[in-house]
């Protein structure tokens, strides 16, 4: 097959193909009104549709249905505004309101900017006073809608119109709310901005709206009007102002950013270390009914506790509501967490953690449903990396009394009992790994004792003690014994007439370093138009073997092809829903939806921890929180791969900031490492099995992602036990190898246990003359078997994951058909 054929074989998508599953577009309004979170209600919501309202604020046409770059540049069907919406429901819109603002958007287009220098929102319309009085002459309640957006490489700013209020928004918001008897604020934003000037201000209510893709505008027209309930709860605390957020004295570095808030993220720092900074806590959110949840009892064994409980539908309204359950922590009352307290803990724990979550049915007003909630007893156990335990680098429950608490938030809760531990358990003994440089020492936070509770001490973060050469030479995988030429195709491992490693024993190191390459290109001309790159059979050699190239795409929002497709409620939104079950659901269809267009490899879920607020890419993530991410990741994937093709969580790790992301050095403890920001990664690669992942473009503790060997090597696959693929991000950087002299770029990487450069193949860096990266060839020395040089094991250790991926994916199914096909016509030519 040439090159053209491939491409004319597999481009499947074409520029006029509107087509959307209806059931994927259902799901998708669906989960956009059950991830809109209500944050405050005096009763002005639901709207009454017979009764006129006024809707204020040009976002409510010119609507954000998702964030920018990579995880929102996709070409989608149709979008789907407020204002449309509520009319397309036969709500009484004020006509002449909305006539004006339709015409002023008309006129006033928003900007197209360039990648990275996007709108963070759009200017707004001023109007007289007299045109908001006249209004509210003819509506007593007014809708406002705020908009924001930001994305990859755009970051959000202190600034108004990004984490602030414009001063135009200002004017309007007191124009609105003193000329009316109810102000309904809606904000349409990927991240959260202040919100300090709501209560100020006087709205009756207050509702989140996260981009929802393209059913955004009519799932939210939907809840405002009482059609759907407002599902959402937060996966974020929202704090009363920017420098409440522990991350807020760090975040930003350009060179370096030391996470040395640790492991006192989100509301792991708000309950335990400043509860009145808090606006929204973690987990809240309002449906239009009340539902009580009324703990019934816990019970465990030696693996599980089971928290049972009874939520009743107490209000006049049929709705659900999500069940959070918290464990607390053993010490004094009042002193939650703090070491060296009489029955506290030695490490130093955030107050309450989440261990599990639940949504209950739709019950109608009066009923009431029992539940039960299980979950590991894992879940309770701390990451000691310093030794104070007498553990260092374990998984330890410590011994004492841990509350469980049940309830609609973290703060709104009550015990469901106890659960006792007489002894230490070690829960997971480990090795150490990815530590913090001694050269670069940081402090970190940690609980000191106070006269009302503890308060925040410093410490000196426990600092690598590894000798990483020695670990890597230690474990260098054995090589196959090459047999020279033989005809092994992939089919043949398919379908068990050969095994892999005999294919990867018939190829050439030529064909086996090709494998670690992607194409050097996004958009490769071997897949559907605007694809974001190709690996597996690149060359012809490969192919004759069966080897398909396999076409990845963006995003976490949707496919991004130069083709339609279906745009997707962001990652917030997603998570604001708690509900993996319906994550999975919409996952499964639009998984369905890359065999239709294309697409082998979604380079999704966005898997980052919301560590700050003003974090570009928030949108694309889902929470503070890593079992929510973990949870709602592993959901993504199943859906996604129950199709046949394959998910990429993305971006390992500790991307967490746009700000120099490809340079910036995010210096983070062992600790906060496993219990936060690789936690949910590894909930999602064991419970979901991936069959690829993405490294980060950042370093982690002085090593780039996509080199760390610790990282991929060390804690991915040996402790997590992963075996599929793992990829880079779009061009790694270039570098030395800091232990191996003899090796650099891609040999340092495949040394790592990356195996393909996306998109692949070519020198990007400055330093260097622009050409092919043939690091992986001229770091490879068959002579030398000291592992000074790359061995013929790591070249065939990623050939193998690279193979691994193509025979379980799609691709593979279609390169077959494909070939049916060919030798059909083939045979109807010779008829
Ligand atoms: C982003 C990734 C994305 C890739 C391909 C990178 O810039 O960080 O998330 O998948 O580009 O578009």
């Amino acid at each position: 097959m040439t090159t053209s054929e491939v491409a004319q074989a597999l481009t499947t998508a074409t520029g006029e193909d509107r087509w959307v599953d209806p059931r994927l577009a259902e799901l998708a309004r669906r989960a956009a009104a059950r991830g809109t979170v209500l944050l405050s209600n005096d009763g002005a919501l639901p709207l009454a549709t017979d009764q006129p309202v006024a809707v204020f604020g040009r976002v409510q046409v010119d609507w954000f249905s998702v964030g920018y770059g990579s995880g929102g540049d996709v070409n989608a069907p149709y979008t789907t505004t407020l204002l449309d919406s509520l009319e397309e429901l036969g709500a009484a819109v004020d006509p002449e309101l909305a006539a004006t603002y339709r015409r002023w958007c008309a006129a006033q287009e928003p900007p197209v900017e360039e990648w990275g220098n996007w709108p963070r929102f759009y200017p707004e319309m001023e109007l007289d006073d007299a045109v908001v009085t006249a209004t509210a002459a003819r509506a007593a309640t007014a809708v406002l809608v705020i908009g924001r957006a930001a994305g990859e490489d755009r970051e959000n700013v202190l600034e108004p119109g990004s984490y602030y209020l414009t001063a135009a928004e200002r004017r309007l918001l007191a124009q609105v709310t003193g000329s009316f008897e109810r102000t309904v604020v809606v904000v349409n934003s990927g991240n959260v901005m202040d919100l300090s000037w709501a209560a100020e201000a006087g709205v009756s209510a207050l509702v989140l709206a996260w981009p929802g893709g393209m059913e955004g505008g009519r799932a939210l027209a939907q809840v405002l009007t009482g059609v759907l309930e407002p599902g959402g709860r937060l996966t974020d605390t929202i704090a009363r102002s920017y420098e409440h957020y522990p991350s807020a004295p760090f975040f930003g570095g350009k060179e370096f950013n030391n996470y040395a808030e640790d492991v006192f993220v989100g509301y792991r720092y708000f309950e335990t270390l400043a509860p009145d900074t808090v606006l929204y806590p973690f987990g809240h959110g309002l449906g239009y009914t009340t539902i009580d949840l009324e703990p019934t009892g816990l019970r465990h064994d030696t693996e599980t506790a089971t928290v049972s409980l009874r939520a009743t539908n107490t209000g006049q309204r049929p709705g659900s509501t999500v069940v959070q359950v918290y464990r607390g922590t053993p010490g004094t009352p009042g002193t939650p967490g703090t070491p060296g307290t009489p029955g506290g803990p030695v490490l130093p724990r955030p107050a309450r953690e989440l261990v599990a979550f639940t949504r209950t049915t739709e019950l109608a007003p009066g009923a009431a449903e029992d539940l039960e909630v299980t979950f590991p007893l894992d879940r309770l156990a701390s990451f000691d990396d310093s030794g104070a335990t007498g553990h260092k680098d374990a998984w330890v429950i410590e011994p004492g009394t841990y509350p469980v608490h049940v309830g609609a938030s973290v703060r709104d809760t009550a015990e469901a009992g106890r659960l006792e531990f007489a002894d230490l358990v070690v829960v997971e003994q480990l090795a150490e790994a990815l530590a913090p440089d001694p050269a670069h020492p940081f402090e970190r936070m940690t609980l000191a004792p106070g006269a009302d509770g503890p308060v925040v001490g410093w410490e000196p973060v426990p600092t690598s003690t590894v000798d990483l050469r020695a670990r890597i030479l230690d474990h260098l995988p054995e090589p196959i014994t090459p047999t020279g030429t033989g005809g092994t195709t992939l089919d043949d491992v398919a379908e068990g007439r050969a095994t892999l490693e005999d294919l990867v024993a018939q190829l050439s190191v030529d064909e086996l370093a090709e494998l670690s390459y992607g194409h050097v290109e996004m958009n490769s001309p071997l897949g559907a138009p605007g694809n974001a790159g190709a690996f597996g059979g690149l060359i012809e050699q490969l192919r004759a073997r069966g080897i398909p190239p396999v076409i990845t795409t963006d995003g976490p929002s949707g496919i991004r092809l130069s083709a339609w497709a279906s745009l997707l409620p962001c990652g917030t939104a997603l998570a604001s829903t708690w509900d993996p079950p319906l994550l999975e659901q919409i996952a499964a269809l639009h998984g369905a939806e890359m065999i239709r267009k294309g697409s082998d490899v979604l380079l999704a879920p966005g898997m980052n921890i919301h560590r700050d607020p003003l974090c570009g890419r928030n949108f694309e993530y889902y929470s503070e929180d890593p079992l929510v991410t973990g949870l709602c990741a592993a959901a993504v994937v199943r859906g996604i791969q129950s199709q046949g093709v394959a998910a990429c969580p993305k971006h390992l790790a500790c991307n967490n900031q746009e700000t120099e992301r490809i340079y910036n050095d995010s210096r983070v403890s062992a600790r906060a490492l496993r219990e936060i920001y690789l936690r949910g990664f590894r909930i999602c690669v064991q419970t979901a099995a991936p069959r690829t992942i993405m490294t980060s473009y950042n370093k982690i503790n002085g090593q780039w992602a996509h080199y760390n060997y610790d990282l991929v090597t060390t804690i991915l696959r040996g402790e997590w036990g992963y075996t599929g693929m793992v990829m880079t991000d779009w061009w790694m950087r270039y570098a030395p190898d800091p232990l191996f002299p003899a090796l650099r770029d891609s040999a340092t990487r495949v040394r790592a246990g990356v195996d393909v450069l996306m998109p692949g193949g070519r020198t990007w860096d400055s330093t260097r003359a622009e050409g092919h990266d043939d690091a992986v060839l001229s770091g490879y020395d068959p002579q030398d078997t000291s592992g000074e040089h790359l061995t013929l094991g790591e070249i065939q250790r990623t050939a193998l994951n690279v193979l691994r991926m193509a025979a379980s994916t799609r691709a593979l199914h279609r390169a077959r058909q494909q070939a049916e096909r060919q030798a059909e016509r083939a045979e109807q030519a010779e008829r």
